[in-house]
C-alpha cells in the first residue's frame, strides 16, 4: 500500500508517528482481530504512540517495582485541574469521586446504586453496544429514546420514554453518552440543563458516560453534566481511556453530584480496590501533563474528520456524513448504497476494510457503520478507496 506514514514526525501529529509496519506489530484487538489484508478501522484504539509523560510515568514505576495497589488522590485531583483548565469547572469535588476499575464497570456500579433489578435504564440508540450488554448483564432492562434525525438529544421523546421508565413507580436511570458514541455528537450546556430538567420532573436518576470528554473540536467546549445547574443528584465517569488511548492501563473516577454523594459513598469498597494502580498513574500523568499531546491529537482529529468529508464527497457521495464536533468516530449512513443492514459486512468482504457494524448500536443502526478516524490521513484515505472499490 503506498503513501502510509513510515513513522515520520509530522508537526508532533500523535497520528502520523507510526508506520502500518509498526501498527501491524501491536498485539491488541484491533491489529489481531484480522488477517494482514484487512485494514481495521473498528474498535476504539487510536495508531498513536504513548504520550511521552504518560509513558515516563509508567517506565518510573515499572523500573521501580511500583506495581503494588492504588491508594490516595492523585488522580481525582489531577482531574479537577484539568476540568478547571479545559472546561472552566472548578467545582470538581474529590472528596465525591470513587475509584473505578474501568468506565463500563462504573457505568454498572453506577445503575446499580440508583436502580434495582429489572428497573429500566434508558439510551439513546444508536449507541455503544456495551451499554446494551452491560446493562442487561447488571440485570437491568433496556429502553431506547433514539436520537432525533439530526443525531442530536429529542428531549420529547426523552420525556415519553422516562415516563414509560417510572410506569408503576418503579425507579429508572438515564445513561447519557456524553459526547455521544458513535455520532460525535457534543450536547451542549442547554440541551444537558432540558435533560436534567426532565430526570427532575419525572424521577429518573442520569449517569452521565464522559468518556470522550477530552477529545473535542479544538473550536468546541465540552461541558461536564455535573457543571450544570438542576444536575445536583447525577452520577457521571469520566477517564483519560479515549483521549490518550490507555485502554490497556486501565482506570476510571466515578463523579458524584452533591445529593448523590450518599449513593456514591455505597459503593462497595472491593469495587475501587480492583482499580489498577499503573492504570492510575497513566491517567493521573495523562490529565497532569498531556494537555500539549491531547491538543496535537485534536488537531489531527479536526484534520482527519475533514478530509472523511472530502473523500466521500467525491469517492461516495452516496454515503451521508454529518461530522460531529467530538469522538474519532464516524458515523456514516450508508442506506442509500443498497447494501442491506450490514454494510460493514460488504466493507470486509469486498474491500478489506474494517468498521463496526450499525446494527450493533441498536435501533437506527441498520444501513450504517462507524469509522475510526484515529489513524494516520494516509490510512483514512486508504480506506475510503477500498469503501468505494467495495461498491462498484
Ligand atoms: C462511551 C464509551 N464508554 C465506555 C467505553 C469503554 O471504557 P472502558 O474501557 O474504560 O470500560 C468506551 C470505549 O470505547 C466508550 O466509547
Amino acid at each position: 500500500m503506498g503513501g502510509v506514514p513510515q513513522g515520520s514526525r509530522d508537526g508532533g501529529n500523535p497520528l502520523r508517528q507510526l508506520s502500518l509496519d509498526q501498527l501491524r506489530r501491536r498485539t491488541s484487538h484491533k491489529w489481531r482481530e484480522y488477517p494482514d489484508d484487512v485494514l481495521p478501522l473498528f474498535v476504539a484504539e487510536m495508531d498513536v504512540p504513548l504520550a511521552e509523560p504518560v509513558a515516563r510515568a509508567i517506565t518510573a514505576a515499572v523500573a521501580l517495582g511500583d506495581t503494588g495497589y492504588v491508594v490516595g488522590e492523585a488522580f481525582p485531583r489531577a482531574l479537577a485541574e484539568f476540568a478547571r483548565t479545559r472546561w472552566g469547572w472548578d467545582e470538581l469535588a474529590v472528596d465525591r469521586t470513587v475509584l473505578m476499575p474501568d468506565v463500563m464497570h462504573g457505568v454498572v456500579e453506577a445503575v446499580r446504586l440508583v436502580t434495582g433489578p429489572g428497573d429500566a435504564v434508558v439510551v439513546n440508540c444508536p449507541v455503544y453496544p456495551p451499554f446494551y450488554t452491560f446493562v442487561a448483564h447488571a440485570g437491568r432492562r433496556i429502553l431506547e429514546a433514539p436520537l432525533g434525525a439530526d443525531l442530536r438529544l429529542d428531549l420529547d421523546r426523552l420525556r415519553d420514554v422516562f415516563r414509560q421508565a417510572r410506569a408503576g413507580g418503579r425507579a429508572a436511570a438515564y445513561l447519557l453518552c456524553s459526547p455521544h458514541n458513535p455520532t460525535g455528537t457534543l450536547h451542549t450546556a442547554d440541551e444537558l440543563a432540558a435533560v436534567a430538567e426532565l430526570a427532575g420532573r419525572y424521577g429518573v436518576r442520569v449517569v452521565a458516560d464522559e468518556i470522550h470528554a477530552p477529545v473535542v473540536a479544538r473550536d468546541a467546549r465540552f461541558v461536564p453534566y455535573l457543571s450544570v445547574p438542576g444536575t445536583e443528584d447525577g452520577l457521571s465517569l469520566m477517564s483519560a481511556s479515549k483521549g490518550w488511548n490507555l485502554a490497556a492501563l486501565r482506570g476510571a473516577l466515578a463523579l458524584a453530584g452533591p445529593a448523590a454523594a450518599a449513593d456514591l459513598a455505597r459503593v462497595p469498597f472491593e469495587v475501587s480496590e480492583s482499580t489498577s494502580h499503573l492504570g492510575v498513574i497513566a491517567q493521573t500523568a495523562a490529565y497532569r501533563d498531556g494537555g500539549p499531546w491531547l491538543d496535537a491529537l485534536l488537531s489531527g482529529l479536526d484534520d482527519n474528520r475533514r478530509l472523511l468529508a472530502e473523500l466521500l464527497a467525491e469517492h461516495l457521495p452516496a454515503i451521508r456524513y454529518r461530522p460531529g464536533q467530538a469522538t474519532y468516530l464516524a458515523w456514516l449512513d450508508c442506506r442509500a448504497l443498497g447494501l442491506g443492514d450490514d454494510p460493514a459486512a460488504v466493507f470486509l468482504d469486498r474491500g478489506r476494510v474494517a468498521l463496526n457494524p450499525g446494527p450493533t448500536f441498536g435501533t437506527g443502526g441498520a444501513g450504517h457503520v462507524r469509522l475510526n478516524l484515529a489513524t494516520a490521513p494516509e490510512i483514512v484515505t486508504e480506506a475510503v478507496r477500498r469503501m468505494a472499490a467495495a461498491v462498484t
